[in-house]
């Protein structure tokens, strides 16, 4: 977030210029140091964010932390012998939030860990960069917005496509109006997952401490096919793939159509159609959201589809996850991980370009706001909650097989009181669980 836009921010939630003189100040502390950072949570993602933060010799990781001590081990051989030095082996976050040497937490925990943590890890002051879908459902997206404001610390979430050179290529040619209006946006999951089977409680492993891999989530059962990964497709712990490769291309569609706010309307038909196991998402998914015309040429609203099959091979457009922007002279068509092409009437081809994801990218853009050289974050926690909130309001629409009105302002949904309770979470009593839900 810019200077002025973090002022303008700051001023809207009531944070007066103490918070922002104590940002300001971070960040030129820390111009020309290396920053000491700490992985939450080095799992499967939390794994690909080590290997290239220690491979940096701009940042020093101090600790890897996780509830799996084969994880931490993992980790620390992993830094180890790319940075030359071991970082020290932790289970307990809060170990690292009170270290006043740590500068930022990378959080890859499962879902349900991203808001609790994310919230203890800014009031303790620190800066954090939160694995997508930000929060678990809306509610924790609001708690994690108003602490921004409230610390003023930067929030980068880990949609990293909002860093690659080729989606910022396609996005500035579509807001420029190359291919006219953009009315209508429809992203997609299309790809063939693997069953989890069905599963009978068991004992976590020793290696494990399942109590608090479970945290501030109600308590349940060790079973083989809740963790490591598989928590995604269970209600407690993840949001389904709609929340898991979904979000990325959520985010593009909705950073293309230009919305900055809520929809007003969602609905979503889905159900689990092919897997006979114990996933609890939805295999296959239609959502349709509405935004408000406020803002647009009278009486034009615009829409974003999802659509999700994870049980078929087939790549949709020629992209098994993406994006199509249409527009009023044409459309582009974008996938996730490779490149676009852009046509006009007729579909003649106008441009194409292709690219990998940046994921280095997206750290150095972290890292860079918090030293004070780059005052824009590329995925900030208004568009990681606009985009999360398309994930939960399609997972609740699913659930309660209705068309919801939601306000965008209040974020309660106001027509299905059923649903409205849906936009929060029930936690148990833990250290984690967060304050004000
Ligand atoms: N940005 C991307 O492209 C991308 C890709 C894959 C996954 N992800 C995201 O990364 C996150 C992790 O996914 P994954 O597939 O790596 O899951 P995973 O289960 O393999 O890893 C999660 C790790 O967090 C640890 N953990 C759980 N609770 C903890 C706690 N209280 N303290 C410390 N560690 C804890 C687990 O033990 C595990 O090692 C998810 O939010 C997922 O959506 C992002």
């Amino acid at each position: 977030m810019s200077q002025s836009a973090r002022r303008e921010f700051l001023k809207a939630a009531g944070v007066g210029a103490m918070a922002l003189t104590a940002s300001s100040q971070t960040a030129q502390a820390s111009a020309n140091e290396r920053l000491t950072l700490a992985i939450i949570g080095p799992g499967g993602m939390g794994s690909s964010h080590t290997r290239l933060l220690s491979a940096r010799k701009d940042v020093e990781i101090k600790y890897v932390c996780d509830v799996d001590n084969q994880r931490t081990a993992k980790a620390a051989e992993l830094v180890a012998s790319s940075s030359g030095r071991k970082p020290e082996q932790l289970g307990d976050m809060r170990r690292v939030f009170d270290d006043k040497e740590v500068d930022a937490v990378f959080i890859a925990t499962p879902d349900h860990w991203h808001a609790p943590a994310t919230l203890l890890a800014l009031d303790a002051g620190k800066h954090v960069y939160v694995e997508k879908p930000c929060c678990h459902n809306i509610r924790e997206g609001r708690l994690m917005s108003d602490a921004v404001a409230r610390t003023g610390k930067c929030l980068q979430v880990g949609t990293q496509s909002r860093s690659t050179r080729v989606i910022e290529d396609a996005m500035k040619r579509i807001h420029n109006g190359e291919i006219g209006e953009v009315l209508v946006a429809k992203a997609w999951n299309s790809q063939r997952r693997r069953s989890i089977g069905k599963t009978s409680p068991g004992q976590p492993p020793k290696h494990l401490d399942f109590e608090n891999w479970i945290g501030p989530a109600p308590s349940v059962d060790y079973r083989t096919n809740l963790l490591h990964a598989n928590w995604r497709w269970w209600h407690d712990f993840g949001c389904g793939d709609i929340g898991n490769d979904g979000v990325h291309d959520i985010d593009v569609a909705l950073w293309g159509l230009g919305v900055d706010t809520h929809p007003s309307t969602a609905t979503c038909l889905g159900g689990k159609y092919f897997f006979d196991d114990d996933q609890q998402f939805p295999d296959t998914q239609y959502a349709v959201f509405e935004y408000p015309t406020k803002g647009a040429p009278a009486g034009r609203s615009k829409q974003l589809i999802f659509e999700q099959r994870i049980w078929s091979p087939y790549k949709q457009e020629g992209y098994e996850n993406g994006a199509t922007f249409y527009g009023t002279d044409g459309i582009l068509i974008l996938g996730h991980t490779q490149g676009w092409k852009m046509y006009g009437p007729r579909m003649k081809l106008l441009a194409e370009n292709s690219g990998p994801v940046e994921l280095a990218r997206h750290h150095t853009n972290f890292l860079d706001c918090l030293r004070g050289t780059q005052t824009v974050l590329n995925a900030d926690i208004k568009a990681g909650h606009l985009a999360a909130t398309i994930v939960h309001l399609a997972n609740i629409a699913a659930r309660t097989g209705s068309v919801l009105q939601f306000d965008p302002e209040r974020e309660t949904i106001t027509n299905n009181e059923g649903a409205n309770q849906l936009i929060r979470r029930q936690y148990r009593t833990h250290w984690g669980t967060p304050q004000g839900v």
